[in-house]
Order: C-alpha cells, then sequence, then structure tokens
C-alpha cells in the first residue's frame, strides 16, 4: 500500500461567509490565538508525515505561501536584538516541498482538488480544508492514516450534525460501523435535511485514491452550480474501500464569525499562558 505523501490544501475560496474580514486576505490567514489557520493544518499534515505540500491559490492568495517563507528580515532585526527566534514559529519545509497551483475559476472544491492532479500524480493524498480547525491527539489526519494502514481506500472525516444543517454539508449514507469507521454506501452534498440520508456529515479531512481525478475531471455542476468533490467521491463507492472516520477530538469551523471566536476561545483556554486571563474575564461576564 503506498503512504499517504502528499496532501492538497484548497485556498482559493473567497471567504464570503465571514466578510469584511475577508475582504483583501484570504481567509486561511485568519488568525486563532497566534498563528493563521493554514499554519494549523498544515502542521498537522507535517506530522502525519506528509512530505508534499500543493496550495491550490488564486488570485490575492499570496500570503499563504509568504507565510511559510524565511522571513529573513525578522530573522536579522530579531537576532539584532537579542530576540528568540522561537516566535517565529518557523514551519520549514524541505526546498521545493511546497507547491503553488492556481484555480483560475471559483468552480468549486471538486474542481481546485483537480486542479492540483499533476503534483498528486499516481499516489493516495490527503485533502485538508483549513478552515475546519481540527484539535485533537494525535491529531486528526495522523487518526485518520493510521487508520487508512487497516483498510486502504479512501476515508473522509466525518461528524455527527444537527439534521437542519446538512444542506451545509457533505451527508454519507452510512453501512456497517466497526469503531471509529462507518463504511459509506452512498454521499450526497447538500441535501435539505428532509432528504439527507443520516446526519453524518462530511468535515474538512479526506484521505483519496488518485482515481478520483478522472472523475472529477468529467462530472459536471452539482450542488450550487459547482464542481463537487462529494460527486467525484460518489463514483468511487463499490469500486474501492469508502469509509468515514469519526475522528477523537474537537472541530472547529472557522468560516464564520462564531465558529472563528469560539475556537480562539477554546485554543486560549488551551494555552497555560492565555488561559487564566481569559477564564478570568468570562468569569466576570457571567
Ligand atoms: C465543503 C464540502 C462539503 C463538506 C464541507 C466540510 O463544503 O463540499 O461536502 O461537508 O466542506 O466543511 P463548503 O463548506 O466548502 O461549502
Amino acid at each position: 500500500m503506498k503512504r499517504v505523501r502528499t496532501a492538497v490544501f484548497p485556498v482559493a475560496g473567497l471567504g464570503t461567509r465571514i466578510l469584511p474580514a475577508t475582504k483583501a486576505m484570504p481567509k486561511e490567514m485568519l488568525t486563532i490565538v497566534d498563528r493563521p489557520l493554514i499554519q494549523y493544518a498544515v502542521e498537522e499534515a507535517l506530522e502525519a508525515g506528509v512530505e508534499r505540500f500543493v496550495f491550490v491559490t488564486g488570485r490575492g492568495k499570496s500570503a499563504l505561501v509568504d507565510h511559510f517563507d524565511i522571513a529573513y528580515e525578522l530573522e536579522t532585526v530579531m537576532t539584532s536584538r537579542g530576540k528568540s527566534l522561537d516566535r517565529l514559529g518557523g514551519t520549514r519545509f524541505q526546498p521545493g516541498a511546497l507547491v503553488s497551483v492556481r484555480q483560475q475559476e471559483p468552480l468549486g472544491l471538486g474542481h481546485a482538488v483537480w486542479c492540483a492532479r499533476e503534483i498528486v500524480g499516481d499516489e493516495p493524498f490527503a485533502v485538508l480544508l483549513p478552515d475546519d480547525l481540527m484539535v485533537g491527539k494525535p491529531n486528526c489526519l495522523a487518526q485518520m492514516v493510521e487508520a487508512y494502514e487497516k483498510v486502504g481506500g479512501n476515508i473522509v472525516c466525518a461528524q455527527d450534525v444537527p439534521r437542519e444543517r446538512t444542506q451545509s454539508y457533505g451527508i454519507v449514507t452510512p453501512g456497517a460501523s466497526d469503531g471509529p469507521l462507518t463504511e459509506v454506501r452512498g454521499l450526497v452534498e447538500k441535501p435539505q435535511p428532509e432528504d439527507a440520508p443520516s446526519t453524518l456529515g462530511v468535515v474538512g479531512r479526506y484521505i483519496l485514491q488518485p482515481e478520483v481525478m478522472a472523475i472529477l475531471g468529467r462530472i459536471g455542476k452539482g450542488s450550487g452550480g459547482e464542481i463537487q468533490l462529494t460527486d467525484g467521491m460518489a463514483e468511487l463507492i463499490g469500486t474501492q474501500p469508502f469509509h468515514a472516520f469519526t475522528f477523537a477530538g474537537e472541530r472547529h469551523d472557522c468560516g464564520d464569525a462564531g465558529g472563528f471566536v469560539v475556537a480562539n476561545l477554546a485554543l486560549a483556554l488551551g494555552r497555560a499562558d492565555l488561559a487564566p486571563r481569559v477564564r478570568a474575564f468570562l468569569a466576570s461576564r457571567d
């Protein structure tokens, strides 16, 4: 079985759910406590053993690639002032490990993933949606890689969602479950609550086989007039193993203001240097 060496980060989205913050800044640069969303996703992938990082970007997104560059000016000034470079929180890649490709038109998540096909090649790959911030130990993708090493095929991260929210998610038709793994019998993008086959929703982590790329290249537009990753994945069901993985940990949807604020609170409360101050503030507002 081939290892998951490559991760695709679809980061071309416009971030309309959290305007005006994202008018001139990529939503993936939104800061949770002291680092941007993209850094959490990249570090999750690094820890899970990923070696190639493919950013599918769009216009106005160059800050995302710059963030992982060496900041010579900062390093020089901080060193000359005797300040520790630890604060830079350097996620450093092997030279050439970060590749960026453009999605020239906003044609959907499936199209964004397809834009990475030449880099992904003929290997299984991960997809991480950075606005889904996953908190767990081991991290979410690492848990999925461990499961993948047992069952192979395709694995989507999934979570039970409120029925009235099914139209925000890809929804699974579940088969048999074995611990955190549930067989996927069907997938449908953003069904109305009354049409949803279950309340098991796909959240932003995937391990996929390269065969999905050819499918994404030929399928038409689906829900919302976009080329949907869900529709591409649905065609793999029955041809390859396909599981939903319920991850042990917390998910924060940081793509809207409420989720973003809660994520900041949750992560700050997990930090020994910040928790007392945040707790005291929350207590004063009770
Ligand atoms: C995308 C996917 C959807 C998935 C969701 C998870 O939707 O299309 O299947 O459930 O991410 O966050 P989006 O949130 O980009 O509309």
